[in-house]
């Protein structure tokens, strides 16, 4: 959720903080502050707003600095204000804290922190930590990196943190539980950030702290990792970052939303290389291999996600139960981890992920592996938590996803399940060899024919002036259509606020028909299907109480076309590839309509991309 960057080493620290702030603002963006070691002690700059914001209030300041902290927030505990934007100070001023998380025992340990005297500035959970970690180096006399680790122990919850001390000026500690932190090694100087963004400009060579690890980095000095338990050494894993500098620029869009739509046929292309073969008949998804013959053997497939990726499970449910021919059940994260569900040892449960960091989703995977199950992930960002938590997984290689409305990547998710049900088809023989060639070499053909979909980007600007004055809007689809029709209405409600829900078509009659007036908009998901026909009357239903028609069709519609107020004609596929089609007009359409309402498209309020608390 909140953005941590931390430089420490030969160049100015503010420069690198502001630009790597920037490029985690997608994280949080109601509030933004640095710590910055300075000649007389630390100096802490922040306020409520954006990056550019504290850019501008820092523009009189002194910032010359070389080492120094940066965060960018998104209020759990209290409001977005100044007094709650980190970083926190101790009492003594010595002693400067970020954090991404929560401390779940925060009012147990302030209650304890006030009866010694301690104040608090803030209404945060945060600040608990500075004020425990000043109390222990004074009543223990022990260094600031072993007060962190120590103090530490005695907190439940989750946290990416990084602590600047006036004593150590050059030197960074930095920790983490549950939350992403990655350790950059520059020449003689680290670079530190809650992804990988704020530091691919500088170095490729990082360290992923582990859950559990403390950390000292100080610039000419082996980094020293300890466990935050047993104070035991460890000594630093050095990967390698897999991210461009040119994947974070808008490259000429106007936002990172548009650019991320526009991309989706790479991304397409891109999940598919090496695991797509038309020629060869072959479809193989290298990263599960290993446990192919659990996947053969699964009784049930239970997939858990959230938000926009459990919309991209829900078309898996379609794709797995028609190809695979195993039921499938799909959860929403946060609900499947708190009810004690059943969870067999032949089950085999799918965590999908864009980020591979969402809070929810992670404890459903702890809980399904301590129950036994194959745990199997699919997750865009290379060396994330659930990449690392799953037994196996496959990476959907959209590139990085910087707009907070998920785009590319749940068409890259949808492209990377239709492969391994194929996979898994095949192999069974649930799926005649007819069949299967037709489904791969038409799968072949979706990133041109989403190509050929953009082109409409014009004709459906069109379409959102006619929805900039609305306040509700209802989105339908059958079958494989329906999830993308929850997904449709997402779009719209996320970046725009206008409210939309999204309904099976046929559900229609038992609800939100009552709402249907000439005022209000149905977006109809039309495409040629097996249940075309009840479509066309459902499509009569909000006909016949004055409602608007917004359709998306197969190309060369008449029927549909003649009764619809708005008609998208999109390329004809095969009914069970058409997601990743369909939703393709309907992020266009949220996307215009967000820009004419004068939304941030970019940074929708009170979202964040990348949810790492329950
Ligand atoms: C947030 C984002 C959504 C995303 C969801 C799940 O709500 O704003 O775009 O779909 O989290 O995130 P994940 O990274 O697990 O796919």
């Amino acid at each position: 959720m909140c953005g941590i960057v931390a430089y420490t080493g030969c160049k100015e620290a503010y420069p690198i903080l502001i630009k790597g702030l920037r490029r985690l603002e997608y994280r949080g963006y109601d509030s933004a502050g640095v710590a910055l070691s300075q000649e007389n002690g630390i100096s802490v700059y922040k306020c409520r707003g954006t990056v550019a914001d504290l850019d501008e209030y820092c523009s009189d300041k002194n910032t010359v600095s070389h080492a120094g902290i940066g965060h960018t927030r998104w209020a759990t505990h209290g409001e977005p204000t100044t007094q709650n934007a980190h970083p926190h100070l101790s009492e003594d001023g010595k002693l400067a804290l970020i954090h991404n998380g929560i401390v779940e025992n925060y009012l147990v340990l302030k209650k304890e922190l006030m009866n010694r005297g301690y104040e608090f500035k803030s209404e945060t959970d945060t600040e608990v930590l500075v004020h425990l970690v000043e109390d222990i180096i004074k009543t223990e006399q022990v260094s600031t990196f072993e007060a962190v680790r120590i103090a530490l122990t005695s907190v439940v919850g989750t946290y990416a943190l990084a602590l600047l001390s006036a004593d150590e000026p050059d030197q960074l500690i930095l920790a983490k539980k549950g939350s992403p932190l990655l350790i950059g090694m520059g020449d003689n100087e680290y670079f530190i950030g809650s992804d990988g963004t704020p530091i691919v400009e500088y170095t490729k060579k990082v360290v992923y702290l582990d859950d559990g690890d403390v950390a000292l980095a100080r610039p000419g000095k082996k980094l020293e990792i300890r466990n935050i338990n047993d104070n035991a050494k460890k000594r630093p894993y050095l990967q390698k970052l897999e991210m461009n500098l040119d994947q974070l620029e808008k490259g000429g869009f106007e936002h990172y939303m548009l650019k991320e739509i526009f991309e989706q046929p790479k991304a397409i292309r891109d999940s598919m290389r090496g695991r797509l073969n038309v020629r060869k008949d072959v479809v193989s998804l290298g990263g599960i291999i290993e446990y192919e013959q659990k996947l053969m053997n699964a009784r049930r497939f239970i997939i858990v996600a959230c938000g926009t990726s459990w919309h991209a499970g829900n078309v898996a449910e379609y794709l797995f139960e028609n190809l695979v021919r195993v039921p499938v059940e799909v959860e929403y994260a946060s609900e499947f981890r708190y009810r004690n569900p059943l969870i067999y040892e032949d089950d085999v449960v799918i965590a999908i992920s864009q980020s591979g960091e969402t809070a929810d989703t992670i404890a459903a995977v702890e809980l399904a592996k301590a129950k036994g199950a194959t745990v199997i992930g699919i997750c865009n960002v290379v060396g994330s938590t659930l990449a690392r938590a799953t037994h196996a997984g496959s990476y959907t290689h959209a590139g990085p996803e910087i707009g907070v409305a998920s785009t590319k990547a749940f068409t890259a998710q949808v492209t990377v399940l239709t492969l391994m049900a194929l996979g898994l088809a095949r192999k069974k023989g649930t799926l005649s060899m007819s069949e299967y060639h037709t489904i791969i070499n038409s799968l072949e053909e979706i990133p041109n024919k989403v190509q050929e979909t953009l082109k409409l980007n014009d004709q459906i600007k069109e379409i959102a002036k006619y929805f900039v004055s609305k306040t509700n809007a209802i989105y339908l689809g059958r079958g494989i259509n329906f999830p993308v029709a929850l997904e449709g209405a997402l779009k719209l409600k996320e970046i725009s606020y206008i409210h939309a829900e999204g309904y099976p078509s046929a559900e229609m009659k038992h609800g939100p028909i009552a709402l249907i007036d000439e005022e209000m908009p149905v977006v109809v998901l039309a495409t040629e299907q097996e249940t075309y026909e009840k479509t066309v009357s459902n499509i009569q239903e909000v006909i016949a109480r004055k409602g608007k028609i917004i359709s998306v069709v197969t190309r060369g519609d008449q029927l549909v076309k003649a009764m619809s107020d708005f008609c998208i004609e999109i390329p004809e596929t095969l009914e069970l590839l058409t997601p990743l089609i369909s939703c393709v007009p309907l992020q266009l359409l949220a996307y215009h309509v967000a820009v004419l309402r004068g939304c941030d498209v970019d940074k929708p309020r009170n979202l964040a991309k990348s949810v790492s608390v329950e």
